[in-house]
């Protein structure tokens, strides 16, 4: 049974088949998927599949990506959505200088104002990190009470010690099951196995031997395995630690 925790099924790459396709990854053994919002209409999206579906789960939030679609509408829609019973993270929120790193003031401003919006609402964050390894460590470092999930994590090994130590967990997508993931498998080999989650990243960052579809959460299996081989242990223990931890951190029963 499988805890996919970073899936995007509002996506319009799932508009011709989505409620077909999360069925068939129930009954290839998905138990539970959180979808997390980008922006304000993907997270009033990601609710309303969230509402529609049992087993799907939402996180609200603004992307560094959407930066240029953060106003005052939409931080108001966010921390109102964040209200609803089936809101379970502020996420996926952080910073992204691969992507713009021309307006890292701004990104800090956003990704704090939201880990704020966190601590109020008593809900853990999702944090997207890429290449901005050292002020994401920075600014989470401000909030001892925070809690969340460093999503498909790409920092150090070194990072990872840091963050592990202050109660993160580490995400585990596709790219675990790639030709360079040396220094991915290396922070597997650190991370303690109560601390970890598998995720997808649908419809991005398909594991090998789906490399190059659309990614969904049936494919979860070829990250689980890699995991397993790592980690020396079955498949089995890694689909039901990563199911417990899921739902301790994300506070499902
Ligand atoms: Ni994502």
């Amino acid at each position: 049974m499988y805890f996919d925790t970073h899936a995007h099924y509002d996506d319009k790459a799932f508009d011709a088949d989505r409620e077909t396709l999360l069925l068939a990854c129930w009954d290839a053994g998905v138990e539970l998927i959180i979808d997390p919002g980008c922006e304000a209409g993907s997270s009033r999206a990601a609710i309303e599949l969230a509402e529609k579906l049992d087993f799907v789960y939402a996180a609200v939030g603004i992307h560094p990506e959407e930066l240029a679609s953060c106003d005052e509408d939409s931080l108001l829609e966010i921390r109102n959505l964040a209200e609803h019973p089936k809101c379970v993270a502020i996420g996926e929120i952080g910073l992204d200088y691969y992507w713009d790193d021309t307006h890292k003031a701004e990104q800090k401003q956003l990704f704090r104002w939201q880990i704020e919006l966190a601590l109020e609402t008593g809900k853990p964050v999702i944090v997207h990190d890429r290449e901005a390894h050292g002020d994401c460590l920075e600014i989470v470092k401000d909030y001892p009470g925070l809690q969340g999930v460093f999503h498909c994590y790409s920092g150090s090994a070194e990072m990872a010690k840091e963050l592990l130590k202050r109660g993160w967990y580490l995400g585990f997508d596709g790219p675990v099951t790639y030709k360079n993931a040396r220094k991915t498998i290396e922070v597997l080999e650190i991370c303690p196995l109560d601390r970890m989650l598998i995720e997808t990243d649908s419809p991005y960052l398909s594991p090998v031997p789906m490399r190059g579809k659309r990614n969904d959460s049936r494919n979860l299996c070829y990250v689980v395995e890699k995991i397993a081989e790592v980690k020396g242990i079955s498949t089995e223990e890694v689909e039901k630690i990563t199911m417990e931890n899921g739902k301790r951190l994300f506070r499902i029963e």
